[in-house]
Order: structure tokens, then sequence, then C-alpha cells
């Protein structure tokens, strides 16, 4: 335990993610079982910036848990990417009497961690992003949520997809990562899965397996694609013209992000928020809370930074495979 450690600040950053909220509750409620005062910054690296931070404690996280969103709202902060940003945002963490910090977000916000810490402010971070795209965790906060949200909407656009004997092409979210499209293919039973870890062409890999389908007496096809590949409605366009079978776009959109995060977000939240406040504890700084092996440990932030994640090939047969 280190007695240095009296208070310290928590704040998301980056793209929201449910169980964010159960992340804050967690550390809120292990920094004051160990009697520590708490503070949430707003608006992730602008409220350290601008000194906007509110003191919490057990009874201002009460009735959270189970909201999505994030309470301490979040933000994209350009000023925090220079170095006089850095600079600013530790003099006020010392104004304020922070001996710590605690980052929810994705890897840019552990960027800004990693500044912080170089700076002299002890910081910790943990995933909390729906795109499952940290590369040294194999989790993070909001994918299985997220997961769930698409399986939902997919299940609903299949009904009337199937009723109307079309094609559905469905975007989903993830900007240079396809965990979400890859497995909620997988869970949508999805014809086609395009992701922005491998090229595609649209003649083999669009086209044929749905004439195939077709073929083999198919009356209906999911096509999903994430959004990085993007570019959903001029194909559904060039899917109807070039195969006769009638095609709708749809674009899941930010739905995504929000609603209340599943029991596994919960209780991963819980626990990587907890590891983070003993981390501090323990004097440690510079470090992400992440997942190996399911289970919530910790490495150097530079060291997670350079780790490399890859979508699972044989995930992506197995999505082939069963799309028969
Ligand atoms: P995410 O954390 O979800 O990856 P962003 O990439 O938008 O989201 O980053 C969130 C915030 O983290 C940015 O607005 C910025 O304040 C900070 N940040 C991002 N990249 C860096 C960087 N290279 N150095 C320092 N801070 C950064
Ligand atoms: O990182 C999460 C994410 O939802 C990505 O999948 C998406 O590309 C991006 O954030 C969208 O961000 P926003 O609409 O908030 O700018």
């Amino acid at each position: 335990m280190n007695n240095d450690i009296r208070k310290i600040g928590v704040l998301t950053s980056g793209g929201d993610a449910p169980g964010m909220n159960a992340a804050i509750r967690a550390v809120v409620r292990t920094g004051t079982y160990y009697g520590l005062t708490v503070m949430g910054v707003k608006r992730g690296y602008n409220g350290l910036i601008n000194g906007e931070m509110i003191e919490m404690n057990a009874r201002t996280v009460s009735d959270t848990l189970q909201k999505g969103g994030t309470i301490l709202q979040t933000a994209r902060c350009l000023e925090f990417k220079e170095e006089a940003g850095v600079k600013k945002a530790c003099e006020i963490a010392k104004v304020f009497g922070l001996d710590g910090l605690i980052v929810i977000g994705g890897d840019g916000s552990f960027r800004g961690a990693r500044d912080l810490s170089r700076a002299g402010l002890p910081t910790i971070a943990m995933p909390g992003t729906i795109d499952n795209d940290i590369d040294c965790s194999e989790y993070t906060i909001g994918y299985d949520t997220c997961l769930n949200t698409v399986i939902e909407a997919v299940d609903k656009i299949r009904d009337t997809s199937s009723s109307h004997e079309r094609c559905s092409v469905i975007e989903v979210m993830g900007r240079n990562a396809g965990y979400i499209a890859l497995n909620a293919g997988i869970a949508c039973g999805a014809e086609v899965v395009l992701v922005p870890e491998r090229e595609y062409s649209f003649d083999e890999d669009v086209l044929r397996p749905i004439l195939e389908g077709k073929a083999r007496g198919r009356r209906q096809s999911i096509v999903i694609v994430a959004e990085g590949i993007g570019g959903v409605i001029d194909m559904a366009k060039e899917i109807e013209e070039k195969t006769g079978i009638e095609s709708r776009a749809t674009i899941l959109g930010h739905i995504q992000r929000g609603g209340s995060p599943s029991a596994r977000d919960r209780v991963v939240a819980s626990e990587m928020g907890a590891k983070c406040v003993e981390l501090l504890l323990e004097g440690k700084s510079n470090r992400i809370v992440c997942m190996q092996d399911n289970k919530v440990i910790d490495v150097d932030i530079e060291e997670g930074l350079a780790m490399k994640k890859e979508l699972p090939q044989e995930v992506i047969d197995l999505a082939k495979k069963l799309s028969t």
C-alpha cells in the first residue's frame, strides 16, 4: 500500500461504451473502501485541462451500474495531444491535489495516459471501447453489449428480409477493426462478412456466395459490412443489379454504442476498475489493465501499445464454412 496516494481522479475518454459507468463505480467504491478521495473528471482530458471535476462517493455512483453511456461524459481533446496541453493538465491535477489518475478509453486515450505518467502524474488506463480493438487485451468493455445490440437488430432485419426474399446489407461499427462484424456475422448466420483487415473481391466474396446460395434454394441473404469498408447503399444497389435479388441497405450507427451493459461488461468493468485503484495504491504508474488468457492483468503502457492482436483467420474461415 502506497500511503502517498490519498486523492485520485477518474475520467472517460474517446468513444463511449456500455460498461463505462460500471468501471467508474468500481473505481469510486474501491477508492472509498481504501479511504481515498475520488474525483470524477468531466469530459475526458478536457476536464483535466479546464479543472472540471467533482468529488464522488458511494452514493454518487448509486443506480449507475446498469446504465449505458458515461455519467462523466466523454470527449476528444485536441489540446491534450500537444505537450503544452499535457503540462497544463498536470498543473491542474496538482492544484486539485490528485495523486493519481485512472483513464477509461481506447488506445488514443492510452497514449494520453502514457504522456501524463511521463509528466509525473501516476496514471493507469483500462480499455473501454465497443470495437474490441485494443491489442494487449483480449476484451474491451462495451464489446459484448454492442454485439448483443447488433444481433438483436440483425435478427429483426432478417425477419423482414426473409418475408420479402431480399438481400440485406448491414453496416456495423468498426472503422479499423472487424471484430464486431465478424462475430456478429457468426452469431447471426450472415452469408457474407466484410472486415477492414482483409481485402475482398466484390465478384468472388459478395456476388458468388449470394448467387450460389440462391442456386441451393436460399431465399434471403445477410451481408455484414464493417464501417471501415463502408459503401453499403451502393453495394446493395449493385447486388440488386447484378443478381436480380431485391436488396436493401441498413446502417446501424450509434445504436451500437448505447444501452444497458451486459452481464459480461458489468463484471469485467468492475474487476478492471478495482484493479486500476489497487495498482495506484501499490505505487504503480503507466500501466494498462487488460485481459489475457481470460484473466485481468496489467502491462506497461508502452509495451501494451506495441503489442499486436490479429483478427483470427480461423474465425474468418468458420464464418465462411457456416454460411453455405
Ligand atoms: P480512443 O481513446 O477511443 O482511441 P481517441 O483516439 O479519439 O479515442 O483519443 C481520445 C483522446 O485521447 C484524444 O481526444 C486525445 O485527447 C487523447 N489522445 C489521442 N491520441 C493521443 C496521442 N497520440 N497522444 C496524446 N493524447 C492522445
Ligand atoms: O471507437 C468506437 C467507434 O464507435 C468506432 O467503431 C467508430 O468508428 C467511431 O467510434 C465513431 O465515433 P464518433 O461517431 O463518436 O465520432
